[in-house]
């Protein structure tokens, strides 16, 4: 019997990962990025400690890999970026993929700036240019930070290492999905894992890092108390599992037609997590020398975020034997992951241009880069670039992909009632089957948890502000940007498909109709069988 074949005249034209094991690497690549190093430690240090990973799995099952099973759906099945996809269910779920394009837009313009910085600090570290004073190295001479008000006076030093990056995601987009993209993980993701498993097990050496091991692993019961724990769980998941912002909807559409999307998933949030893990014990048992070294308590050296990679690394470098090694190499993985990352986001707006408007891979890289490459410039290699890029993060991660993760999946299940499609073709492809839990998680429990997380934060920032910034440079850096494109993702809908995206429902893939027919094709051979038997 021939394997019946009803992939139906997909689009010649687009692009596929050459193997299953391609696409693991780039959506692990894409995952892994700055969250899981420098902001899973302390968030999880901050909220309970070893407590922190009941919340923590709690969010991961029910929310983070629920979502994640989801976007893999769509994109397989529709075969598009976020917009087509949508598009390609009903023409009213179109602005949902925008949305999500536009949130992936805006990380990629502020990332590549902390990639940046990394490579800088990666040449400083050979001669630890830092000095006695690496916080005050890191804000007055490198970042040459204004006192105050937002300005667009240049930091040259900044510059040219932003430029460096963008010259090679230029060059990784400009290759495409296999070559570009698949290659990058394929070498990428390795040497990240090798070179940060070396950082980590160096720093178990270290006197002084069973302190910091025993201080991040103490669990605070209570802590589960608060909803805030809760929040601060739901929030880095989604924001390190990359969901919410269609990175995984566009990677799946590369998939080729028969992949076990649900066994995929787990594979690439178990690995995701597992590395969160490992950079905990690894920053952990770093601050652990720190603390002891200087004579502190290790909860008074524990910082996140830029404070911990930019001043409190540097200090430890400065003060551990083969500190300069140390420093290359945690830079260097700080760059990769945050490259590997960078490109999905990257790939998320290039592919919805190619979609929506029919363009070679070419004219999409330039109409998506180039802009991306003049606002960056613009904003943030300046001497007010850290404040502007303090601002980005915290709206688009607290608010941003928040609100269109809940978009997305209140269109899926309650605007277009697709959830039961999505669960058919899921369950044709893959071993491990989903049912009503992933159903009530997508449809129910995720978005009422993100509406909470949602409120809350904008409630927190209405009435509290944030980080001592003025409220027009709250408005200017973080709300308008979102409710902008938010509009623009409304309006983008009206604009007419090149028409062989819109109307090929042809390129749909229905995996349970292949499943169907072998099941008839079975039973008919059978028949036959039967009727051919010789009499007895
Ligand atoms: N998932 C990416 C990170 O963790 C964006 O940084």
């Amino acid at each position: 019997m021939t394997a019946v074949n009803t992939d139906h005249s997909t689009p010649a034209s687009r692009e596929t990962f050459s193997r299953r094991s391609v696409f693991i690497m780039a959506a692990i690549g894409s995952a892994v990025g700055l969250g899981n190093i420098w902001r899973f430690p302390y968030v999880a240090y901050q909220n309970g400690g070893g407590a922190f990973l009941i919340p923590y799995l709690c969010a991961l099952l029910t929310a983070g890999i629920p979502l994640l099973i989801l976007e893999y759906s769509l994109g397989h099945r529709y075969r598009g970026s976020g917009p087509l996809a949508f598009r390609r269910i009903s023409k009213w779920g179109e602005f949902a993929g925008w949305f999500q394009v536009f949130i992936a837009f805006l990380i990629a313009l502020y990332y590549p700036i902390i990639i940046a910085w990394a490579v800088r600090y990666m040449g400083y570290s050979f001669r630890q240019e830092w000095g006695n004073d690496p916080a005050r190295f890191f804000n007055e001479s490198f970042l040459h930070k204004a006192a105050d008000g937002f300005g667009l006076h240049m930091v040259p030093n900044l510059l040219i290492p932003l430029l460096l990056v963008w010259a090679v995601i230029v060059i990784v987009m400009a290759l495409g999905v296999e070559n570009g993209i698949g290659r990058l993980n394929r070498v990428f993701v390795p040497v990240l894992v090798i070179l940060f498993a070396s950082l980590v097990i160096r720093a178990l050496f270290l006197p002084g890092a069973a302190e910091g091991l025993n201080v991040f692993f103490t669990p605070k019961w209570e802590s589960l108390l608060h909803p805030t724990v809760w929040i601060a769980a739901y929030g880095q998941i989604f924001f390190s599992l990359n969901v919410g912002f269609a990175v995984m909807i566009t990677y799946s559409s590369y998939l080729k037609r028969k992949t076990n999307l649900v066994g995929t998933g787990y594979v690439v949030a178990f690995a995701n997590s597992s590395f969160e893990a490992l950079a905990g014990i690894g920053v952990f048992a770093t601050l652990g020398f720190l603390a002891v070294s200087s004579g502190q308590q290790v909860g008074d050296v524990a910082e996140g975020g830029i404070g911990l990679a930019f001043i409190a690394f540097p200090t430890i470098i400065s003060q551990m034997p083969g500190g300069t090694v140390f420093g290359v190499v945690f830079f260097g993985c700080l760059a990769i992951a945050g490259l590997t990352s960078q490109i999905s986001v990257v790939e998320v707006c290039i592919a919805a241009i190619r979609d929506k408007f029919g363009l070679a891979r070419w004219a999409a890289t330039t109409a998506v880069i180039l802009p991306l490459l003049i606002a960056s410039i613009l904003l943030f290699p300046t001497t007010t670039g850290s404040s502007t890029l303090d601002i980005f993060d915290k709206f688009v991660c607290s608010i941003g992909i928040v609100s269109a993760a809940i978009v997305a999946m209140l269109t899926i299940s309650w605007g277009l009632h697709h959830l039961p499609i999505l669960q058919t073709h899921l369950n044709a492809l893959s071993s491990r089957h989903v049912g009503w839990p992933w159903r009530f998680c997508v449809s129910l429990l995720t978005p009422a948890v993100l509406l909470i997380i949602l409120a809350t934060e904008v409630h927190s920032i209405v009435t509290e502000g944030y980080g001592n910034y003025h409220q027009w440079a709250l408005l200017a850096f973080g709300w308008l940007p979102i409710l902008c494109f938010f509009i623009i993702a409304l309006l983008l809908p009206l604009l007419p498909w090149p028409a062989a995206a819109e109307v090929d429902k042809g390129a749909v893939r229905r995996p349970e109709e292949d499943c169907a027919q072998r099941r008839h094709s079975e039973t008919h051979d059978e028949g036959n069988a039967v009727t051919q038997d010789p009499p007895a």
